[in-house]
């Protein structure tokens, strides 16, 4: 179930992200910019309950966030970059982390880290900004599901059409988030036309 954002403050913030002469301080201030707008999506259906107040005029029922535990967890290296925005939206948060890195030769991603909080229950918010062979996104998901998470939603912020396949042969039902959907992977397996390594963009390596 993929849904892409479309605002175009999203679309101001893609295009600098993309551009190459974008400096790491930047490419860091854009990339919280973009996931906040993307957290602000994906957690559209999280759900609301009615609470009596008064304001200064008179007394009201308003509704506030039911207490429903969310858990954020990282792809690293490069998802790290996208917690920030959610850890302020959502003081409450658990943040677990899942290490994943592609071999450049093959694409394919090898875990070197995993610590997660306990899962079940709770609604599992999976950030990784590249969704490229979906090799990585599914290898965490994976993770996520054996360690009793249900509830997973992946927010990406640039995505291609093979990783959005790869995800949705996996799991059709599962709700990918993401800014911009790209054309096609090269032959190293990088998106077209992309925005480069998130990770070695994001800290300056
Ligand atoms: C990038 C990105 C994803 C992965 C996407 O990470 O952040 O995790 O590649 O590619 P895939 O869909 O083909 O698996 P990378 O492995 O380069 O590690 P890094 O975050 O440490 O830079
Ligand atoms: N990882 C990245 O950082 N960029 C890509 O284009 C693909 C994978």
């Amino acid at each position: 179930m993929l849904h892409v954002l479309d605002h175009p403050l999203a679309a101001h913030v893609i295009t600098h992200l993309r551009d190459k002469t974008t400096k790491p301080a930047t490419f860091r201030t854009l990339c919280y910019q973009i996931s906040l707008l993307l957290a602000i999506e994906a957690t559209r259906s999280l759900p609301t309950e009615e609470k009596s107040i008064e304001t200064p005029l008179e007394p009201m029922t308003g509704r506030v966030l039911t207490a429903q535990p969310l858990v954020v967890v990282p792809i690293l290296r490069a998802g790290l970059g996208m917690v920030q925005p959610l850890l302020d939206l959502f003081p409450d948060v658990s943040v677990g982390y899942i290490g994943l890195e592609r071999d450049h030769a093959t694409a394919v991603a090898r875990s070197y880290y995993c610590k997660l909080p306990p899962l079940a229950g709770r609604r599992v918010l999976l950030v990784d900004p590249m969704l490229a062979t979906g090799g990585s996104a599914v290898q965490a998901i994976e993770v996520v599901r054996a360690q009793g998470g249900t509830d997973i939603t992946l927010i990406t912020i640039v995505s291609s059409p093979e990783g959005v396949a790869e995800v949705a042969r996996h799991d059709p039902r599962l709700p990918v988030f993401t800014a911009a959907l790209d054309r096609e992977l090269n032959a190293k397996k990088y998106i077209l036309p992309g925005l480069g390594d998130f990770g070695d963009r994001l800290y300056g390596t």
